[in-house]
């Protein structure tokens, strides 16, 4: 893999030169061969989905479905499975809205507030127990899980990646364990589906939640994927125009899945632009991205823990994001002389507020990489984080 080669995708990079984008778990940049294809898609193809019945709406209704079946197949699942929606935080509202649930819903402290605010909420709203499953040193603990899971489990809800240290939890054993107890799985996928091969029949999940724009597609488009059953066993969370068979004054039916969870006009372009995102994913190799941005990820742990003061987050794995603190300057501080050399990071509690407090710390300063950052950029970032230090010495 060439990322030098492959960073002439992406026309930000030529805009501005100097640019050195280590945020790509916030989001990613986007290739001219998205963005072609949304202009494309506006410019040939473009009329409302399901409804009319011209030449041109059959078109965009081809469109509509060749996205659903490229995300669908990119998965491993069905096409009926593929829910669109606006993000990851939209599909985890919708499933803890419709879910029925008898039983504890057991979070992880490492979760992202998208991930577990929403079932936090259906646990007051409908008299649940909340369970946490704590962290040790900010890495999940399976053994807490082993105590946390039993029978009296409904859901349990994990990251696949952790958006804050980076590191892989360990999915196969949670949903053997859950699915041992009864209980059902949903894995938020936000940072594992952009950089790894994700197969849900191998990973048994029963939801798996993730988003288009970190994945090099547009912003506004993100995927609930469902096993088939579960999905028909919901009732949807909103209501309206393109998701009914028929609406009678005293009787409504739905459509089949997934068009029951999508009502009022989808956002057809997005799914446009992250079927052309995922087939620029598929032609560099999931394998290769992957591979990649853990290697960036160890070079930048090297280079970091080398600067005496710098404390760096799960320092031993191999992870797909690099956090780190500093006893010479608060994580703003150290960003923005990252900003005055270029070098774009995310700091702050990176809205997991419960994991900061359970390390006692305010937040830490974050980068993280994708297919098209360079050694060269990691260099730059260990040489500004060293300026940092210079500054507050
Ligand atoms: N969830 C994104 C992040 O962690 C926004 O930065």
């Amino acid at each position: 893999m060439n990322p030098e080669k492959l960073r002439e995708d992406f026309p930000i990079f030529q805009e501005r030169e100097e640019l050195v984008y280590l945020d790509s778990a916030a989001t990613s940049q986007k290739p001219e061969q998205v963005i072609n294809a949304l202009q494309s898609f506006y410019s040939k193809n473009n009329a409302n989905v399901g409804r009319g019945l011209y030449e041109l709406a059959g078109d965009a209704n081809k469109k509509f479905r060749e996205s659903r079946k490229k995300v669908a197949d990119f998965i491993n699942a069905r096409t009926d499975e593929i829910v669109f929606v606006n993000n990851t935080t939209e599909a985890v509202n919708l499933l803890a809205h419709s879910l029925e649930l008898e039983g504890n819903i057991v979070v992880s402290e490492i979760a992202h507030h998208s991930e577990q605010l929403p079932w936090r909420r259906k646990a007051e709203e409908e008299n649940l127990e909340l369970e946490y499953i704590p962290t040790e040193n900010g890495e999940f603990d399976m053994d807490a899980a082993e105590e946390i899971i039993d029978e009296e489990t409904a859901l349990v809800t994990i990251s696949h990646v952790s958006n804050v240290t980076g590191s892989e939890h360990p999915l196969e054993e949670i949903v053997e364990l859950a699915h041992r107890n009864d209980a059902l799985v949903m894995v938020d996928g936000a940072q594992s589906v952009p950089r790894m091969k994700t197969d849900v029949k191998e990973l048994d999940a029963d939801f798996l939640v993730f988003s288009g724009h970190k994945m090099l597609g547009p912003t506004g488009i993100g995927v609930l994927y469902g096993k088939k059953d579960l999905l028909e066993s919901m009732e949807p969370y909103k209501v309206g125009g393109g998701m009914i068979r028929s609406v009678k004054k005293d009787e409504v039916k739905y459509e089949e899945v997934p068009e029951k969870f999508e009502a009022g006009t989808p956002n057809v372009a997005g799914a446009v632009g992250l079927s052309a995102a995922i087939e620029h994913l598929e032609n560099v190799g999931m394998k290769k991205i992957e591979k990649h941005d853990r290697k960036l990820c160890r070079k930048m742990k090297e280079g970091l823990s080398g600067i005496e003061g710098v404390k760096v987050l799960a320092p031993e794995e191999d992870t797909y994001v690099v956090s780190f603190t500093t006893d010479f300057a608060h994580p703003h501080d150290v960003a923005e002389i990252l900003n005055q050399n270029s070098v774009a990071v995310r700091a702050g509690h990176h809205c997991t507020q419960p994991l900061m407090e359970s390390l006692d710390i305010s937040g830490t300063t974050r980068a993280s990489p994708y297919l098209y950052n360079t050694e060269k950029d990691v260099e730059k970032l260990v040489e500004a984080v060293k300026e940092v230090k210079r500054t507050f010495s």
